[in-house]
Parts: structure tokens; C-alpha cells; sequence
């Protein structure tokens, strides 16, 4: 590309003061006139916001326009009266933002040298935005050609595209931070496509919080996780509770420290159970086969406590009893505890004790509950599913570049949701540290709505569990080729561990002052000054910042192809205020808004959030 950055029609200004991060240039006085053309195209490059080219010597240098305002004897001046043509002379604050070798068009990070006074000042135009934004971005020391990704282009009119390498977006995680309606979801539909089409190889987990990417996964495996209307098309899985550990359990059920002892005893029990059903084993059994009378359980009541503990605590046993990730089944869970409720007697033996059954009944009715509530039945219940694991190891190892996780149906109670987002992340952490995913290819798992599902703890203050399996993706998981993609509306709430892992962030509209402060911290290219636009981004514009973007460029980022787009559309509530007139004419009825019934309006259904009430007797919503 041959980039001619000053172009004497674009002139627009001169440099009176130079400061380290910031320029001052005395404006035109035509750049202030909005519907300016320059070969057909709209030239702007005197507003707050656009971005100007400062003449160098051998460098251009890339700025923004922080600020315009006139010199203080002017400012009422400018006011329109009879008679008088104003003649202002506004000036702009700059911040400079990196430099391009003339000559060659090799883009620089930071500030070469600096302009001097009297030098010119340029409106870029969008070829040269474009360049810079995607320059970083597209070089390649070896020489090598990469896959880039076109997410979107320069805000010109004109659509000036911006192409950014997939690996430099993906290599060290990528954030996706918004307030609500700024672009997320659209934002990761459109890297979902983009993936997609190109020869990338990566494998692409989607967790979808809300069910609404079922149009962007069409023609992919999505499973469902959750009870009831599984979705026609769609895979029901269930997490089998085996997968949980021995936290998990003190967190969910809560026991209180007598319910503990027992609790962690009946779960080493259980998985004694397993261990001495297993090929290598078949001494330790014959030695306690007169505990193994019941089914799936160890009985202890008047059974010699030297013979039992001989074999529990055998090496080979003990490392798999104690060892969270061994499975245990736990519909004998409450059969075992019950078993646990004993004490010791003088002749070597157990004895009952029937206080601690007592004591042991409300963790009994907990279990119990667990088994039969509908809510749990994703995780303890829905026997006949396959297992979530099952499947993502199939997709593994099959040639399919997608795979969504459906949790729209998944209970807000009980933190399931947290719990169950974790234990995905857990076994997707173990699987690639075991698995050496490494040989084959990457996988990028995509978390939409991540604020939900970090920085959550389990238990009260006697238990605590840290549901931090995402957290623990983002520091390790690079190194396996387990790369995430998270977005979030509050960044706030991410811990600073995960947040600092991010490479690249993709920044829409942000209004919350604690927010911007966190992204700035995350980031050192993200300054103040810089920070300043996020409030004002339309939906859909997105500042790109990272360490192969140094210079935070905002671009508008393109939705994908009607068909894929997420169902996240607000209502449209104009389509809701149709005078009730309308629909039943009645010749005396105003032409105004109808207000009369307290009637609740029918909520649009989830599938189709933009359609109007079926009925049309329904009035306003509110
Ligand atoms: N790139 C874009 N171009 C044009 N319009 C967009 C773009 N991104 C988003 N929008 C508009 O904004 C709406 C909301 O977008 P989206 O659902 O992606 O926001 P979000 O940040 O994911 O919100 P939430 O945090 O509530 O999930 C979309 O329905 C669309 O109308
Ligand atoms: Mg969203």
C-alpha cells in the first residue's frame, strides 16, 4: 500500500504547542463546518474524535482530537448576529497516538520524535486509520502469511475495512467488555463466522449463558443442559455428579461440623467401594468382604475397626480414596452416612450411635432433595442423558469446529449456574493438562456473560470454595492451547488475575467510571485520554487494545450474516404503541395512544424477542 498521508486537501490546521502526550493546533476555521466533501466522501477533521496526521520530517504521527474550543476573547463572538460573519479561530487538544515511517508505511509503536511548531495537521483519512489498525496486527517478522479475521471497518461511511490476524485476537485470550446493548454478543457472533469461514483450525467451545446464539450455532452440535423442552435439534447432556468433589459437596450441602466428619467419611467409604471393585484389588476386598454385605455401601456396625483401617489406609487404597477426582456413587450417599453413625465400642468394634443419625438428619433430607429436584436433575437426576464430557471428548476427537453448550434452561438457584459453568471449566482444565490437547489443535472456549460465573465463591465463612476454574484456564491455560474468549458487562467484577491474562480487549461502549478504571488498569495502552470515548461508543464500536495493537483504535465492528446474528434484540417498543383505535376503529376514538386497561401486556417469547403481542387486544406493556 502506497499511503500519501499529507494530502494538501486535507489540511487542516497548524502545531502551536507540544507537550509529551499531547499536541495543541491552531484549526482552520472551515474544519468546524459539518457536510464537508472531498471527492464524494465526507471529510471530517475538526471534531472531537477524528483523527488527524501531524507531518514529522520522515514520520507521520497519529493523533486524536480530545478536545476543540475557541480562545477565550472569541467565545462570544461566535454567536450569530445581524450584520456580522463570525471569524473564529478554534483550537484542538491532540493526543498522539503512534507514527508511520513515510517512505515505507511501516507503522511504529510510540513516538519516534515530535512535531515541531508551525507543522502541518491533516484529517487521516480512512485508508490510512485502516492501515494503522490493522498494520500491527497483520505484521509478520517471518514473512509468513496468517489468517486474519475482517471484523469490521473505519467509521468513515465508506466501510474501509479492518483485517486483524486471528492468532494475534486469540493467542493470549481475548476479553470482550461492554455495558449491556454495546456489541458483545454481536461481536462474538461475528468472530464465531469469521472463524468459521476461514481455514483457522481451532476448535470453538460456546457456552451460551442465554440460549441466544442457536441461529449462529445452526448446522454445529448444541447441546442442552438443562430438565424440560430441550430444543428441536438439540443434544439434552447432563454433568454426571460424579464429577463433583469433595468441596463441591460441602459447599451445596452446607453440613454443619458434626454433619462434616460424617459426610467425608460416608464419601470415602463410597469411593472405597469403587476402588475395591477394581481389577488389582481383589485382596483388600476379600479382606473386607464381610463389610460389603449391603449393596454400594460399607457397613460398619459391629465389624472390627483394625481390619478396616488396614486396608483403608494401604497406600495404593488411601491415594485413591482421598483423591477428589476418583468417582463415588452417590445415590448411596445417604445409605452410607447413615452407616457412618457409629461409634467406637471397647471391643475393637463399631457400635451404633444413635445421636449422630440425629444429628444427621437434616443432611439426609438435603440429599434427599438434591435427588429429586427438578432443578438439580442437569447434575444429579436425568440418569438417561449423556454426559456433557462425553460429548465435548466426541467433538475432540471428530472434525467439528463448533460445539455449543445450550445453559438457558439451567436453574438460577442454588448457584447451579456458577456450579456448573466451573465444573465445565475444571474438566476442560484437567482434560488438556492430561490430554496434551497440545498435539492436536487449539480450543478456544467462549464464555458470554462471564461476569455471572467468575469471581464466585462457594460455602459460607466455615467452608469457602473459590469457583475458580476460569481463572485458572487464564493463567495456565495458553500453554495447552486452551484459549478463552470471555465477555462481560462488568469488568469490575473480574478478578484482576484474569483480566491482566487478557491479550486483546475489545472495548464497546463503557459508562461506568469504576469499569473504564479497571480496563485502563488491565491495560497500558488503554490511557486516560483514551478511556474518555468508551462512554460514547454506538453500539457496535468497539476500541481493539492489546499488545500486538498498541495503538487503541476504535472500529466499527460488522454483524454477521442475518441468519447467524444472537437473538438479542431489545423489544421494540414502538411496535407495541399502536393506538388501540387502530385495530378496531371506532369513529369518536382520538388517534392517541390508548390507556385505559391495567392489562398486562404478553411477554414476547425468548425464541423471537422482537415480535409484537400475537393478540392484538394486548395493550401497552407499561
Ligand atoms: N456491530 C453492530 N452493528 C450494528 N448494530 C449492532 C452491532 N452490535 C450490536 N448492535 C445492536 O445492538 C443490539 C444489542 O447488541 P448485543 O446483544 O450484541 O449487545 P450486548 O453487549 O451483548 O448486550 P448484553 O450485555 O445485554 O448481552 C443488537 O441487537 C443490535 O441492534
Ligand atoms: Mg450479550
Amino acid at each position: 500500500m502506497n499511503i500519501a498521508p499529507f494530502d494538501p486537501e486535507r489540511r487542516i490546521g497548524t502545531v502551536t504547542q507540544v507537550l509529551p502526550d499531547s499536541v495543541f493546533v491552531n484549526l482552520d476555521a472551515v474544519t468546524q463546518r459539518t457536510g464537508r466533501l472531498l471527492s464524494g466522501n465526507s471529510l471530517r477533521g475538526g471534531q472531537v474524535g477524528d483523527f488527524v496526521v501531524l507531518d514529522c520530517d520522515s514520520h507521520a504521527l497519529l493523533a486524536r482530537i480530545l478536545e476543540v474550543k475557541l480562545p477565550e476573547k472569541e467565545r462570544l463572538d461566535i454567536e450569530q448576529q445581524l450584520g456580522h460573519t463570525p471569524d473564529p479561530h478554534p483550537l484542538a487538544k491532540l493526543h498522539l497516538l503512534g507514527a508511520l515511517q513515510t517512505g515505507t508505511d511501516k507503522v511504529i509503536s510510540g513516538i519516534p520524535n515530535y512535531p515541531a511548531l508551525g507543522a502541518s495537521v491533516f484529517a487521516a483519512s480512512a485508508d490510512l486509520v485502516s492501515h494503522f489498525a490493522s498494520s500491527f496486527s497483520l505484521k509478520s517478522e517471518d514473512g509468513a502469511k496468517h489468517v486474519t479475521l475482517r471484523l469490521g471497518h473505519v467509521r468513515d461511511g465508506v466501510g474501509t475495512p479492518v483485517e486483524i490476524r486471528a492468532d494475534h485476537l486469540f493467542a493470549r485470550h481475548c476479553a470482550i467488555l461492554g455495558a449491556t446493548g454495546g456489541g458483545k454478543s454481536t461481536t462474538i457472533s461475528r468472530l464465531l463466522e469469521q472463524c468459521l469461514a476461514s481455514h483457522m483450525f481451532p476448535k470453538i467451545i460456546l457456552i451460551d449463558p442465554t440460549g441466544e446464539y442457536a441461529a449462529t450455532a445452526t448446522g454445529h452440535t448444541s447441546l442442552f443442559l438443562g430438565s424440560t423442552d430441550v430444543p428441536s435439534g438439540e443434544t439434552q447432556v447432563r454433568i454426571p455428579c460424579e464429577h463433583l468433589q469433595d468441596g463441591d459437596y460441602l459447599c451445596i450441602l452446607a453440613p454443619s461440623p458434626t454433619q462434616r466428619v460424617r459426610l467425608n467419611d460416608a464419601i470415602h467409604s463410597l469411593r472405597l467401594v469403587e476402588v475395591l471393585g477394581r481389577k488389582g484389588f481383589e485382596s483388600e476386598r476379600a479382606q473386607l468382604a464381610s463389610y460389603l454385605t449391603a449393596e454400594g455401601v460399607i457397613t460398619k456396625s459391629g465389624k472390627t475397626r483394625s481390619t478396616f483401617y488396614s486396608v483403608r489406609t494401604a497406600a495404593a487404597v488411601a491415594d485413591l480414596v482421598e483423591n477428589p477426582t476418583t468417582p463415588f456413587a452417590f445415590r448411596y450417599l445417604t445409605a452410607q452416612i447413615m452407616n457412618e453413625c457409629v461409634a467406637d465400642a471397647d471391643n475393637g468394634t463399631w457400635r451404633p450411635f444413635p445421636n449422630a443419625l440425629e444429628w444427621s438428619q437434616p443432611l439426609l433430607s438435603k440429599i434427599n432433595a438434591l435427588r429429586v429436584s427438578a432443578a438439580w436433575s442437569p447434575i444429579f437426576g436425568n440418569e438417561g442423558a449423556a454426559s456433557v464430557f462425553n460429548e465435548i471428548e466426541k467433538f475432540f476427537n471428530n472434525g467439528e469446529r463448533l460445539l455449543r453448550i445450550n445453559l438457558a434452561d439451567l436453574s438460577f438457584d442454588f448457584r447451579l449456574r456458577e456450579i456448573a459453568v466451573n465444573l465445565i471449566g475444571r474438566w476442560l482444565r484437567e482434560h488438556v493438562r492430561d490430554y496434551k490437547l497440545k498435539a492436536d489443535r487449539p480450543v478456544l472456549v467462549v464464555l458470554d456473560e462471564a461476569h455471572n460465573f467468575l469471581n464466585r465463591h462457594l460455602g459460607d465463612e466455615d467452608f469457602k470454595q473459590p469457583l475458580d476454574a476460569f481463572e485458572k484456564i487464564a493463567k495456565e491455560g495458553r500453554k495447552f492451547w486452551l484459549n478463552l474468549v470471555l465477555a462481560t458487562q462488568q469488568p469490575r467484577d473480574i478478578p484482576p488475575g484474569i483480566l491482566s491474562q487478557m491479550g486483546t480487549l475489545v472495548v464497546h461502549r463503557l459508562i461506568n467510571e469504576a469499569d473504564r478504571k479497571v480496563v485502563e488498569m488491565a491495560c497500558g495502552q488503554l490511557d486516560a485520554a483514551a478511556a474518555k470515548f468508551l462512554p460514547s461508543l454506538a453500539p457496535g464500536e468497539a476500541a481493539i487494545i492489546g499488545v500486538d495493537f498498541p495503538i487503541p483504535l476504535t472500529i466499527q465492528i460488522e454483524q454477521p450474516a442475518q441468519n447467524l446474528r444472537p437473538a438479542s434484540a431489545g423489544p421494540q417498543f414502538t411496535r407495541w404503541l399502536q393506538p388501540k383505535a387502530a385495530a378496531t376503529p371506532k369513529p369518536a376514538a382520538p388517534a392517541t395512544v390508548a390507556t385505559s386497561s391495567p392489562k398486562p401486556a404478553k411477554a414476547p417469547t425468548p425464541a423471537n424477542p422482537t415480535a409484537p403481542p400475537a393478540n392484538d387486544d394486548d395493550d401497552i406493556p407499561f
